[in-house]
């Protein structure tokens, strides 16, 4: 038996996104339920959030970030040999949506699976390519987080829909001679499994938000701290975290805990809401399109939600 040559790192190499162009404000919510712009700014710390048109598929937005994302990389499509999409909100069981994505892409005959791990998905998704590419099982993977929560949501049910949103974010993962993703970080408390579900394709998404926020903000830190930790980064030396965009009020507290002072903390949500798997490749995706972080700079990406999963690594900003 042989292996192939075996790359020293990963690295992402580029990244895209995506938003659908519907912007539904908080004002916008209390045409339909109980809440207030005031309650879910203070609470949340979202201002406005994108909901996906009724004929727009968790597919549809995967293949315009994926493509996006390709595009910047400067591969051709038959450079790719991997596309991962993490997502929890497809319509359908089968097909998969990563096949999808990529014969569209006209990426051709990749290896190509999904990832639910829910918000945690793109963090999971990002270790696995970078494994392959380290491996040999992989020249260059396109890793995608993308998600239509809005079609899993009750619009009447204000402790849920005022939070969730639709998205994609995307990431080009090659090999390197020096490492861009560090070891990641992840793990799950199944314990607290019922503290997000969505039972069965007649139900919404239902959320125990209370225990989930105070795991968050008691429990993900020392997994911060721990993936810089692995990566040998001092949080000081870091240009950017970006953590899921889950609550305003979490993201705060974990950098609190984290005390990475120089690094810009990714407040995405703030305009673009809760998308799960999708929330931490388009925060940093825009965050760098807007200039706010530069290439080349270390990020700590910080997955965590149902599952209840985590997953964290420290990379490089592409
Ligand atoms: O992305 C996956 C991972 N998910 C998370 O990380 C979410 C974690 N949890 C959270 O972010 C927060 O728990 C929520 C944002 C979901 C809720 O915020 P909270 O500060 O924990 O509020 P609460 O559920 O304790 O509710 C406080 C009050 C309640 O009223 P009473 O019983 O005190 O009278 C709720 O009925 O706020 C009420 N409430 C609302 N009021 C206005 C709940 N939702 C709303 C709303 N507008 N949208």
């Amino acid at each position: 038996m042989r292996i192939p040559d075996i790359a020293p790192g990963g690295r992402v190499l580029a990244l895209g996104h995506y938003q659908p162009p519907n912007i539904v404000t908080n004002d916008d919510l209390t045409k339909t339920m109980d809440t207030s712009d005031e309650w879910i700014q203070s609470r949340v710390g979202i201002q406005q959030r994108r909901v996906a048109g009724k004929e727009e598929s968790v597919e549809d937005m995967a293949t315009i970030a994926g493509g996006k994302a390709l595009a910047a990389s400067g591969l051709s499509p038959d450079e790719v040999d991997l596309v991962i999409v993490a997502t929890c909100t497809l319509e359908s069981q089968i097909p998969n949506a990563s096949a999808v994505v990529a014969h569209r892409l006209g990426i051709n005959s990749p290896g190509a699976f999904d990832v639910n791990a829910a918000c945690a998905g793109f963090c999971y998704a990002l270790a696995t390519a970078s494994a392959a590419v380290r491996a040999g099982s992989a020249r260059n993977v396109l890793v995608i987080g993308a998600e239509k929560l809005s079609q899993w949501v009750d619009w009447t049910d204000r402790s849920t829909a005022v939070i969730f949103a639709d998205g994609a974010g995307a990431a080009v993962v090659g090999p390197s001679d020096t490492p861009g993703i560090g070891p990641v970080v992840w793990g799950s408390a199944g314990d607290k499994s019922e503290a997000i579900s969505i039972e069965d394709r007649t139900s919404f998404l239902y959320q125990e938000g209370q225990t989930v926020f105070r795991w968050a903000t008691t429990a993900l830190h020392p997994v911060a701290l721990e993936a810089c930790s692995r990566a040998g980064v001092d949080p000081s030396e870091l240009a950017a975290f970006v953590p899921h965009q889950a609550n305003l009020r979490i993201i705060e507290a974990i950098a609190r805990k984290l005390g990475a002072d120089k690094a810009v903390v990714a407040r995405d949500i703030v305009t673009a809401g809760n998308t799960s798997a999708a929330s931490i490749p388009l925060a940093l995706s825009r965050m760098l399109e807007r200039g706010e972080v530069r290439s080349g700079g270390l990020a700590l990406v910080l997955g965590f939600g149902a599952g209840l999963t985590y997953a964290g690594q420290v990379i490089e900003i592409p």
